[in-house]
């Protein structure tokens, strides 16, 4: 979460929430951006909608139940029609930076099994160049030697501490996470390629070339960004 607000978020996660049609799987992204599309989902439920979401987390999933979207889980789809989800950070040609909440992993599989992907945000996530620390979900006994390759890349990678326990974060694949300061990232299609390319790396939150539209909510309406 940075510095949008809600009306902002919500302008954003309502408009994405028009595009879901009947009889179509949906991705459920994660954030509090994203959770006013699955409310407004929900809604549209209420009201004899047909659809099917796929949930990126745990968080999503519990919302998701409680507000009462039908859910089918990852493995039992191939494909989605559609995806809505948040992002941290997202450049002028639509490459993203995810994984604030430490989601990245589920959502860039879920993301980018979407015919059409839809990120949804405020104005305080738009930047020329992206300049966010990094996500790098790892294996917990590789942590030490990802850290080492992610040094090697010009990275300054922190281990994610939990708030309310002592220890790390642990993701909802029973991983940790690292934040990987990278400063401004000028080729973020190669940076992305480094990052997969290292062993005990599970992901990366650095999302290129997926992204098809940006909805950025403002205070008046909404501004579209296509590629
Ligand atoms: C989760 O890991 C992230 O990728 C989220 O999608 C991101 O942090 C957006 O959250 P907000 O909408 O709350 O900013």
């Amino acid at each position: 979460t940075t510095g949008g607000t809600d009306d902002q978020k919500r302008r954003a996660g309502e408009r994405a929430a028009e595009l879901v049609t009947d009889g179509t799987t949906v991705g459920l992204g994660t954030g509090s951006t994203a959770a006013f599309a699955v409310r407004a989902i929900a809604r549209a439920v209420d009201d004899g909608l047909d659809v099917r979401g796929v949930p990126t987390s745990f968080a999503t999933r519990e919302l998701a139940r409680e507000e009462g979207v039908p859910l089918v889980a990852l493995d039992e789809v191939e494909t989605l029609d559609l995806a809505i989800d948040g992002a941290d950070q997202v450049d002028d040609d639509l490459n993203a930076i995810k994984g604030g909440g430490a989601a990245h992993t589920r959502e860039k599989v879920v993301d980018a099994a979407a015919d059409r992907f839809v990120v949804v945000a405020d104005p305080s996530k738009t930047a020329t160049t992206l300049d966010r620390a990094v996500a790098v979900e790892v294996l917990p006994d590789a942590r030490t030697t990802v850290a080492a390759r992610l040094r090697e890349l010009g990275g300054d990678p922190t281990l994610r501490r939990a708030e309310r326990k002592d220890g790390p974060v642990v993701t909802d694949n029973g991983n940790l996470v690292f934040d990987c300061e990278f400063g401004p990232i000028d080729d973020p299609a190669t940076l992305s390629s480094d990052l997969s390319a290292i062993p005990g790396c599970v992901e990366h939150g650095l999302f290129v070339g997926m992204v098809d539209e940006v909805y950025v909510g403002t205070d008046d309406g909404v501004e579209v960004r296509t590629r």
